[in-house]
């Protein structure tokens, strides 16, 4: 079965081909422009998924050796994303599927991350713990089979990627923050100032949900907020370029080593409440340096197995997309020609 997947939920238009689960092609633009803004700019962002999706479906299918009648089915992001974005996506694949003749399927995006390191030579077995952490998500998923996804926890405000950009920005960085802060946190001192830990406890006032469910969520805005009033004590932005040099490192070392902590612990301790014995983790997030180091000793210590896609794979990409899409092709599940976008699209 020859699957064509599409992924425009944020600001990567992306196109893969995968034939028989197997990937043949992966084509990703990435919008950089987007940095000078500090920021996605939702429409800027939806105009460029236009100009160029036709273009970056044509090169997948190209470097995939497959004609476009060879195609069996259309897998296509469907939400969670912004709604502009999406609905170039979505148009695009139905469009394609109606003058194919083909079926389509949506693919909810998280689960394309939780699956994304299917698409390398090791994979974990069922059940496994997908930790998802991107700019728009952090997540941890229960994974006992392709179609049966139990979301545990996830954070209350910010994600981890959102912090790791707005701390950056604090901290006069560029736009994506997290490659930055990681970076740099490799020459400063983790110890060198004690930020809370992104961890709301289970008796906390706001909290929304059960207890069972409290245990296994984050909440990061409280650590983007402490780092703001740490500087403003500081005065940092009266002080000389030699030492905000220095406190730019210290500070990032200290601030990613707290969300670190906390993305290790909640996921070791998922894994081990379900005995569970793999971890995956995907998203933007998933390149950090020291989350992989950690992550990999954490596990090793506690008997389990940890799985992290290539670099290219955990960054937003049709591969994943089309995977799921496969699966659920194949399980016979596939959408009406009324398939749109849904931004809050919920696991
Ligand atoms: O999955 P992704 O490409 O896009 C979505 O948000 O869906 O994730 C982007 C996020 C950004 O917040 C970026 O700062 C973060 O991933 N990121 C990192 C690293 N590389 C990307 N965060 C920490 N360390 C990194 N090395
Ligand atoms: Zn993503």
């Amino acid at each position: 079965m020859i699957v064509l997947g599409i992924e425009t939920s944020c600001d990567e238009t992306s196109a893969a081909v995968l034939k028989d689960g197997k990937l043949l092609s992966s084509i990703v633009s990435s919008q950089y422009f987007h940095s000078k803004y500090g920021g996605v700019v939702p429409e800027l962002a939806s105009r460029a998924h236009q100009r160029v999706i036709v273009k970056v479906v044509d090169e997948a299918l190209t470097s995939a050796g497959i004609k476009k009648e060879e195609i069996d089915g259309i897998a296509v992001t469907y939400g969670p994303g912004l709604i502009g974005s999406l609905l170039v996506g979505v148009s695009f694949a139905k469009a394609m599927a109606y003058g194919l003749k083909i079926p389509i399927v949506g693919v909810n995006h998280i689960e394309g991350h939780v699956f994304s390191t299917f698409l390398m030579d090791e994979h974990p077995d069922f059940p496994f713990i997908a930790l998802v952490v991107s700019g728009g998500h952090t997540m941890l998923i229960l994974v006992e089979d392709f179609l049966k996804l139990t979301l545990l926890g996830q954070t209350r405000d910010d994600a981890a990627g959102e912090a790791f950009d707005k701390v950056a920005k604090l901290l006069g960085l560029g736009y994506p923050g997290g490659p930055f802060i990681d970076k740099l946190a490799r020459e400063g001192d983790p110890n060198f100032v004690k930020f809370p830990k992104p961890i709301p406890s289970s008796k906390s006032k706001s909290s929304r949900e059960t207890d069972e469910l409290n245990k296994y969520e984050f909440s990061f805005s409280g650590l983007k907020t402490a780092v703001l009033y740490y500087l403003k004590k500081i005065n940092f932005q009266s002080l000389g370029e030699e030492e905000k040099n220095k406190l730019i490192r210290d500070i990032s070392a200290s601030f990613q080593r707290a969300v670190v902590e906390a993305l290790v612990e909640q996921t070791i301790k998922a894994a081990k409440d379900f005995n569970v014995k793999n971890i995956t983790i995907a998203g933007g997030v998933a390149a950090n340096s020291e989350l992989r180091k950690t992550m990999k000793e954490k596990a090793e210590n506690e008997g389990l197995k940890l799985y992290i896609p290539d670099l290219a794979y955990c960054t937003d990409n049709a591969a994943m997309i089309a995977f799921v899409g496969y699966i659920k092709l194949k399980s016979g599940i596939k959408h009406d020609f009324d398939l749109a976008p849904v931004p809050n699209l919920k696991i």
